[in-house]
């Protein structure tokens, strides 16, 4: 028992309007809670449905702390289930990733699972009889949810459904696959794990944090325009370039981008324009679409190009370029950062090119930009250590009864620089955190 476990007024006082105290940031028993609570009754990202196209394709991971393994089933139908043995509770899958056949076999007595969870054989089973067997299986989760391919899960019988949880925010997760000709998205480059030391709403409220590009970014993303500023205009601009440069833009540039927020903690910025918006065309990809859709459609689609967008909290979307993050919370100061791209159905291989391309520039643990915003999470992190001041600042823009509004609305938009999405992630988090 902890005080914020045992006096919930204590937990629900470190959320106000405007502005959150350090603790939520820094203190292992809010984690553990987080995990018990939020992260059990939200909605969480799991992974792709093609990451597992054949009958017994799985993939492995935790969620909220929780070991589960994602399985195609001969039907063609995607589980969730424990991975944990019935027996003596060993993780029956050790592998991120594989095919099991037909069956699950567990590695410390043998204990064979069939794909849908069911027990299929116990070694010397007579040995059983007339005991208390319990061999339930490996427990399904029974709350799961495939959007376009994106796959989901809820632990807790007692959270809202997934349409109400995710309202009108799972449009970007429509113009992300719409952006295949064939509107299917095939995960493909593999996956680049970033571990950040540092909490995991760090990252998540930095997505749409629009005041800190132009200013942590300078030294990376600055040092690129800086190099290129002066080449002749008929210069071919390498790719890189054109991904880094507009990192620096001003000020005036993110705010009249826009920030949209939803109920739940959802939001994006990028509403009217963003920092995708000038790469140059694809070849062949432009009528790919207006065949696909008609060029009314596709200008729609192509013309949408959202800057990030958070399925709070465990999943950010770039639809524009065609790539996820997606957080993984290891311990209060330790998170997971896994990037994945995807290739459109249908479309020309030089779009993948860019995707890969920016997720190794931008975003992998070999990128200079990544660094940056990792340097600053790592920074706040120790410097929450301070006293004299128990509190971290949400209060840009902010106006009172703004919960309210979005309530009654379904959504707000507000000028792009903004602390309004990370109030509204809050909002969430202190709708989820409150005891049963
Ligand atoms: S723990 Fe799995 S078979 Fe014994
Ligand atoms: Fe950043």
């Amino acid at each position: 028992m902890g005080k914020y476990r045992e006096d919930p007024a204590a937990l629900e006082g470190l959320v106000e309007a405007d502005r959150v105290h350090r603790d939520v940031y820094t203190d292992p028993e809010v984690f553990q809670l987080e995990m018990e609570r939020l992260w059990s009754r939200a909605w969480i990202y799991v992974g792709h449905a093609s990451q597992v196209p054949k009958p017994g394709d799985y993939i492995t991971l935790d969620i909220a702390a929780k070991p589960v393994i994602m399985v195609r089933q001969t039907d063609g139908g995607i589980r969730l289930l424990m991975n944990r043995c019935a027996h003596k509770g060993t993780k029956v899958v050790g592998d991120a990733a594989g095919n099991a056949g037909k069956t699950f076999r567990c590695p410390y007595h043998a204990w064979t699972y069939r794909l849908d969870g069911s027990l299929a054989m116990i070694p010397l089973k007579e040995g059983y009889a007339g005991t208390r067997l319990e061999a339930t299986g490996l427990a399904p989760i029974k709350n799961t949810e495939v959007y376009r391919g994106f796959v989901f899960a809820q632990f807790s019988d007692r959270g809202m459904g997934f349409r109400e949880y995710f309202g009108d925010s799972l449009s970007s997760i429509d113009f992300l696959a719409d952006r295949s000709p064939e509107g299917e998205l095939e995960i493909t480059g593999g996956c680049l794990r970033y571990l950040h030391n540092c909490n995991w709403k760090m990252f998540v409220e930095n997505l749409n944090d629009t005041m800190h590009p132009m200013i942590a970014h300078a030294s990376s993303a600055g040092t690129a325009k800086r190099l290129w500023d002066g080449k002749p205009a008929d210069l071919p601009k390498p790719m890189a370039v054109e991904q880094f440069v507009p990192f620096v833009s001003g000020y005036q540039f993110f705010d009249e981008m826009g920030v949209r927020v939803y109920p739940h903690g959802h939001g994006f910025s990028g509403v009217h324009f963003s920092i995708h918006s000038s790469y140059s065309p694809i070849k062949d990809y432009e009528s790919a679409m207006n065949s696909a859709y008609g060029p009314e459609r596709a200008k729609q689609i192509l013309g949408t190009v959202r800057h990030n967008t958070v399925y709070y909290p465990s999943l950010t979307i770039k639809g524009a370029i065609q790539s996820i993050r997606v957080v993984r919370p290891l311990a209060v100061d330790r998170t997971l950062i896994e990037s994945w791209t995807f290739r459109l159905k249908g479309a020309p291989d030089s779009l993948l090119q860019r995707t890969v391309m920016y997720n190794r520039v931008i975003n992998s643990p070999m990128s200079v930009v990544g660094h940056d915003d990792l340097h600053c999470y790592r920074s706040i992190q120790e410097g929450l250590a301070a006293h004299g001041n128990e509190w971290v600042n949400l209060q840009r823009n902010f106006q009172p009864g703004e919960g309210e509004q979005l309530s009654k609305a379904g959504e707000l938009t507000a000028n792009g620089t903004s602390d309004i999405s990370m109030r509204n992630q809050f909002r969430a988090w202190g709708e989820f955190m409150r005891p049963e």
